[in-house]
């Protein structure tokens, strides 16, 4: 069976279908796969109970799908094209059958260390060929694995190889970004010092820089692959339900959480949506520029993609190395086809000028795609006509960690587009609009709670370890729905607009971050006694990150400068660099309701330069502190605007 759709018609007829019988729809998808036993049950379990199984008695491996499938009508076509960080650095095409020869060495390379089916394995690693290996590796044994963002700090990797009870640590002895380099292994050893689940860590060699070595725990990678003999990697037979991999994401309380995905569902939704939201065909060069790090590098950098047997272009770059036309030069380079990137690389870029994209031959792109957060509809214009030169639809695409595939987008060129408008569903997506109360909204542009009303393949299955968290996140709130977090809007077409976050989770750069979180981490400097952040609008990264804090004592203005640096220090230490709050405002106190929860509307509305009209103060405990805020933010506010 073919995957994709190809005209809007055959869209709105598999949309149709997709609603009145959802399980006939994804049953028929499914058998577009290989599996070792089908499904007995499409779908099982329910959104009111937060129980979701898909593909009942279906046993598989999705590397199957991804390789294996392909080595006899496309064993020779490149499978991964990698990119470098340094562009005179040598590039590498790998094709299908090499793809396939190294991830059974990898994965029989992992099984003589131990590692078995239903094992955690940690990948803390540059963007290089061996990351997306390792993952597969991980997933042909069946073992499940978990990408940290090598931004991430020491503190931050250890609580999730701490929350995940992971066996193994795959890392590099360095990793190359840009101008700089970033010492990973030292990190992993930082982090372990307090993770005694971690049995071995295998170590690639990346910059070849000194690095210390464990003799019982550390193995180079070259070793680890040069010592395993066999190379023949039997397939672990997977149940559908089976866990493929732990993704941690952020919520807007707490420590971030393990989201869980499965393995059929997972496998059937990336697959289905790479086919159709970028119109992949036959030899396209298609290139998403996310990092592996995040969910959107998992589903359409590795799975999405080579489950359809297409060519994904790896990158382990940034956009701005050399220089700013960096992305366009390999767009050019390669005939890139389809470009996946995220609107804070967009206004990035945008600020340098149209010259660095003008100068790159572009001609060879059909659809641009754009996820992580809303795109803004200059942002979005400029993508359009200077990078599109108007001839390439934009794909603006919504979904989340939690969601595992695209939820909202047009399909290539096949959908009506709209500036700064996700669009409409994909077949097998019911998203509603509910109010506050949980009613469904009707009426069109009207400002409500994104939800999705039925299952879909690769939805979220828990949170690692506290399944009751991910049904108050995601399954309690509106019973019967799936809660996104999001608010949208729909107008009279049926079109989503997505508006941002309703809850207290900050999107940085389309990095996504739970105020608590960079609060526990501004708590941990000695100085700070209590502290509360809330996102601004941010030209560039979309939001930026505005801390009110209360030390002991005042601070003498000559003294903050080093009193911030301290507190972004260990936010550094924490989390990473990526969590850096842009603006830091010592205050006396917090407005805070009688009940002593923060007014945060107060503080996003004096984070924004908005300075009147705070609506209903009458519940603070003592109104005159927003007065004294208001007045010590004018002045930070004006010096760094
Ligand atoms: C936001 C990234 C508007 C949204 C795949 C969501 C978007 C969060 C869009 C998930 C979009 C993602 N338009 N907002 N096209 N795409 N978002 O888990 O707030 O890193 O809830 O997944 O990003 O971020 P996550």
């Amino acid at each position: 069976m073919e995957l994709r759709i190809d005209t809007f018609k055959s869209y709105q007829t598999a949309y149709l279908k997709s609603i009145e019988s959802p399980q006939l729809f994804w049953s028929e998808i499914a058998s577009a796969f290989e599996w070792f036993a089908p499904h007995q049950q499409t779908f099982n379990g329910s959104m009111e109970e937060g129980n979701i199984r898909w593909f009942d008695g279906g046993k598989l491996n999705i590397t199957i799908n991804a390789l294996d499938r392909h080595l006899e009508s496309k064993g020779n076509d490149p499978a991964i094209i990698w990119e470098p960080n340094d562009p005179d650095d040598l590039n590498e095409t790998i094709s299908y059958k090499q793809l396939h020869q190294r991830v059974c060495a990898f994965g029989s390379a992992l099984r003589s260390c131990g590692i078995e089916k239903g094992d955690r394995v940690i990948l803390y690693m540059p963007m290089t060929p061996e990351l997306a290996i390792a993952v597969l590796a991980c997933a042909r044994i069946g073992a499940v694995h978990s990408v940290v963002f090598a931004g991430f700090s020491a503190q931050a990797l250890a609580d999730r190889i701490q929350d995940a009870q992971a066996k193994m640590v795959i890392t590099a002895d360095e990793s190359r970004r840009g101008g700089k380099t970033i010492p990973l292994k030292s990190v992993v050893d930082a982090a372990l010092t307090s993770c005694p689940s971690i049995e071995k860590v295998i170590v690639q060699r990346v910059t070849g820089s000194a690095c210390p070595m464990e003799s019982e725990r550390d193995i180079w990678m070259h070793e680890f692959l040069a010592a395993s003999k066999d190379s023949n990697c039997p397939p672990e037979i997977m149940e559908a339900e089976d866990p493929l991999f732990i993704l941690y994401t952020s919520g807007s309380t707490g420590k971030p959480k393990g989201v869980v995905h499965t393995t059929g569902g997972y496998m059937v939704y990336t697959a289905y949506s790479f086919a159709n939201v970028f119109q992949y065909e036959p030899g396209d060069i298609y290139w998403c520029t996310a990092d592996i790090g995040w969910i959107t590098g998992h589903s359409y950098i590795i799975y999405g993609p080579l489950l359809n047997g297409a060519t994904t272009l790896m990158f382990e770059g940034i956009p701005t190395y050399p220089d700013a036309s960096r992305f366009w030069a390999v767009c050019e380079k390669y005939r890139v086809n389809q470009f996946y990137t995220a609107p804070t690389a967009i206004r990035s870029l945008m600020a340098s000028g149209r010259k660095c994209v003008e100068k790159h031959d572009l001609s060879a792109l059909k659809v641009l795609g754009t996820v992580g957060e809303p795109i803004n509809e200059e942002a979005w214009h400029w993508y359009n006509e200077v990078v599109g030169k108007s001839n390439c639809p934009i794909v603006d695409t919504w979904w989340q960690t939690e969601t595992g595939g695209i939820m909202i987008s047009g399909l290539g060129n096949l959908s009506p587009t709209k500036p700064a408008h996700a669009g409409l569903p994909l077949p097998g997506i019911d998203p509603v609009l509910l109010d506050p109360e949980g009613n469904e909204i009707t009426q069109p542009n009207i400002e409500g709670l994104l939800c999705i009303r039925s299952p879909w393949p690769s939805m979220i299955r828990t949170t690692y370890g506290d399944h009751e968290r991910c049904l108050s996140t995601y399954f309690r709130p509106f019973p019967g729905y799936y809660f996104t977090g999001d608010g949208a809007r729909k107008d009279e077409l049926g079109m989503i607009r997505v508006i941002g976050r309703v809850d207290d989770v900050i999107n940085v750069s389309g990095h996504r971050f739970g105020t608590a979180e960079i609060e526990s981490a501004i708590n941990q400097s000695e100085m700070a006694v209590e502290s509360a952040v809330v996102g601004f609008d941010h030209e560039i990264k979309g939001q930026g990150i505005h801390a009110f804090v209360i030390t002991e004592e005042p601070i003498p203005l000559h003294d903050q400068g080093a009193a911030r640096a301290r507190i972004i220090d260990s936010v550094e230490r924490e989390i990473g660099k990526i969590a850096r709050p842009d603006r830091i405002q010592f205050v006396a106190a917090l407005p805070k309701t009688r009940s002593g929860k923060i007014m945060r509307r107060i503080l996003r509305k004096v984070a924004n330069g908005d300075f009147d009209g705070f609506g209903d103060t009458s519940t603070l405990l003592d109104p005159s502190v927003v007065e004294s805020i208001v007045n010590n933010a004018k002045s930070l506010w004006f010096a760094t605007n």
